[in-house]
């Protein structure tokens, strides 16, 4: 089985390719109340955006859930992590892995895959450009192949993009992104809303909810950006951070 948690959709792209490649069924995260740890499970694979060189906090609290029938029959099987990033995991995997571990379970093998980038709530983070979004998709096939034949071996393999500054990243821009990272008032709807309902529609913890005829946002955001990108007139807005930013949703099945 494998159970995904995405927001712009890369990460459900990646989870879709592994899925066909080892017949496995893929389970989305956030309806986890439908998602049963059973005897029959050959493997576990686990696939996430990073968020700020760590794990989303969703992914984490998952795993803080499992209960003790969980752990025991997930003991008896490889569990896998595949995390997609716009560029580097710093110490994530290693975040995931001491999670894994406090519930007495193990990581057997882990892999990052590179994908276009949705990152755009701090100055100077903006999506990439259209070359070098279409240059990251074109790749992703290939790298879900290579990683779907190591989890076919059972292979131990860790291999992720880490980047510069693993450590100070993981350690200290975490930790601050957990307690500063997102302000759920601060989203906002502008006079361009067509009132299509798309940004109520994507949100994977229906944080955002229709209410006298436009969009508004809870207290439960996840910071996955998924309304902010959706909209198809940009009249998402996070304060004034995201006037000038671009928009990225990955639409490939
Ligand atoms: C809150 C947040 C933090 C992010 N932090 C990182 C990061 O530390 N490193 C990185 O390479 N990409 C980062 N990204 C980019 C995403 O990991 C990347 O675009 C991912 O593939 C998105 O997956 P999704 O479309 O499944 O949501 C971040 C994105 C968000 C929304
Ligand atoms: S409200 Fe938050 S969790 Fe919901 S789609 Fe928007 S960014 Fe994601
Ligand atoms: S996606 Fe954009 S246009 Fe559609 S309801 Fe939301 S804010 Fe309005």
């Amino acid at each position: 089985m494998i159970i995904y948690f995405s927001g712009t959709g890369n990460s459900k792209y990646a989870a879709t390719l592994l899925g066909n490649k080892l017949d496995e069924e893929t389970k989305f995260l956030p309806m986890h109340k439908e998602i049963t740890i059973t005897s029959v499970l050959q493997r576990l694979i686990f696939v996430f955006p990073i968020y700020s060189w760590g794990v989303p906090p969703i992914v984490l609290n998952y795993i803080d859930r499992l209960n003790s029938e969980d752990c025991r029959i997930l003991k008896e099987i490889p569990i896998f992590m595949v995390c997609t990033c716009g560029d580097e995991t710093a110490l994530a995997p290693e975040m995931f892995e001491k999670k894994l571990n406090e519930k007495g379970l193990t990581l057997q093998g882990g892999w990052s895959v590179i994908m276009p980038n949705n990152y755009v709530l701090l100055p100077g983070f903006n999506v990439d450009s259209e070359k070098l979004e279409s240059e990251k998709l074109d790749k992703v096939p290939s790298r879900i192949t290579y990683i779907a034949g190591k989890i076919k071996d059972n292979s131990k393999e860790m291999d992720y993009t880490r980047g510069s500054l693993a450590r100070l990243k993981t350690g200290l821009v975490y930790p601050l992104f957990k307690k500063w990272g997102i302000f759920p008032s601060k989203w906002h709807w502008t006079p361009e809303c067509v009132r299509c309902g798309k940004c109520v529609k994507v949100c994977p913890v229906n944080n955002v909810t229709f209410k006298g005829g436009h969009p508004t946002w809870g207290k439960a955001c996840v910071s996955c950006l998924a309304c902010f990108h959706i909209c198809p007139v940009h009249a998402v807005e996070y304060g004034n951070m995201t006037k000038n930013k671009g928009q990225y949703f990955c639409r490939k099945k």
